[in-house]
């Protein structure tokens, strides 16, 4: 019996001596085996008298039985030291602070585009907008341009090229906001087509517009707000109040000056620039080409279907680029379209 006691000694011993699973199954198998300490106890039994050996083979089961609960225990152990291990590895550190969530801002075009989108629906103007790949007809023809229009020339405008590299007919890339006009004026007398009266027509478009240029105040790409308000008693002078208006509010600021300097556009008859100036600050004095404007061509009327004997208006088409960079004292319009955050994150 001493010698019983001792082989649970040993195995306990030899279990708690190793930390490795591998290792110590093969300890287990010393005592627990085929070939091991307890098998071979029982193996003697046989050679025992009948009395002894119940008592013997009872007391040898009882060895068995604390082994085997000790190697059981030491299992478990081994496993929860792994786990506490592999949990101590992959721990993360939650209070570490993170890295960091760049916040996005609006291009600062972008943000004169929703100041003019909100300043002109504050006195009843809609916002419309219409394709960039446009059609002949809306980009020129019906606004009044001429075939031989220097605008249609491959030299200004950039045109599409068909399945087999050549010009597509009749599509360009617009030069200009106005051909919303048309488009707007079309889906207008459409909606009231049959109506004893057609309500007004106000509304602005922005937009992106392509012209083969490129400089420091000219870029291929670049934004224009066409306006158009036509009724039937809309005047030059509802342009000039509507103009004046919009520029004191969008600057925040009376001290500025507007002028309409006579100018020509197929589709506006008379046709003015508009300039602006301030009259403090650092670009005091400095008159600065702003828009075009006219009153709405009758040919223009005519195209979409409008009766100019009945009807009138006037129409703008204003640079938001350039009052963006008024209002921002940015000297170089490629800034815009650079896409350097250390320019761009300063409007945030
Ligand atoms: N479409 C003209 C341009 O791109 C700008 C313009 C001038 C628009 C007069 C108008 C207008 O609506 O009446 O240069």
């Amino acid at each position: 019996m001493q010698n019983f006691d001792q082989i649970i000694q040993d195995a306990l011993l030899a279990f708690a001596a190793t930390d490795d699973p591998d290792a110590l199954e093969q300890i287990k198998a010393s005592f627990l085996g085929k070939n091991g300490q307890i098998p071979g106890l029982l193996k003697g039994l046989a050679k025992l008298p009948p009395d002894e050996r119940k008592l013997v083979g009872a007391a040898i089961n009882r060895v068995k039985e604390a082994v085997e609960s000790a190697l059981h225990a030491r299992r478990e152990s081994l496993r929860q030291m792994a786990l506490a291990a592999r949990l101590a590895e992959e721990a993360l550190d939650v209070t570490l602070p993170g890295r960091g969530e760049a916040r996005g801002g609006l291009h600062p075009v972008t943000r004169t585009l929703e100041r003019m989108e909100g300043l002109f629906r504050s006195i009843g103007f809609e916002v419309a907008d219409g394709p960039e790949i446009e059609a002949d007809f809306q980009n020129f023809t019906a606004l009044n341009t001429p075939e031989d229009h220097p605008a249609r020339s491959m030299h200004d405008t950039f045109y599409l090229q068909d399945e087999n590299g050549g010009v597509a007919p009749g599509i360009l890339l617009r030069t200009h906001t106005s051909p919303i006009q048309v488009r707007y004026m079309q889906a207008h007398v459409a909606r009231y087509a049959g109506a004893e009266t057609m309500p007004e027509i106000r509304v602005i478009a922005p937009g992106r517009v392509y012209r083969v240029d490129s400089d420091a105040t000219h870029s291929p790409m670049f934004h224009q707000v066409e306006g158009l308000w036509v009724g039937e008693q809309v005047s030059f002078a509802d342009l000039k109040g509507v103009i004046g208006d919009f520029l004191r509010r969008f600057f925040e600021s009376d001290d500025l000056q507007v002028r309409f300097r006579p100018s020509f556009f197929p589709f506006t008859e008379p046709s003015a620039e508009i300039d602006m100036a301030f009259m403090s600050g650092a670009l005091k004095g400095r008159w600065l080409e702003i828009a075009g404007c006219g009153m709405v061509h009758p040919n223009v009327l005519r195209h979409v279907n409008i009766d100019p004997e009945k009807y009138i208006g006037f129409a703008f088409g204003m640079g938001p680029d350039r009052l963006t960079m008024l209002r921002y004292g940015i000297n170089d319009l490629r800034l815009f379209y650079d896409g350097d955050l250390r320019f761009l994150g300063q409007f945030v």
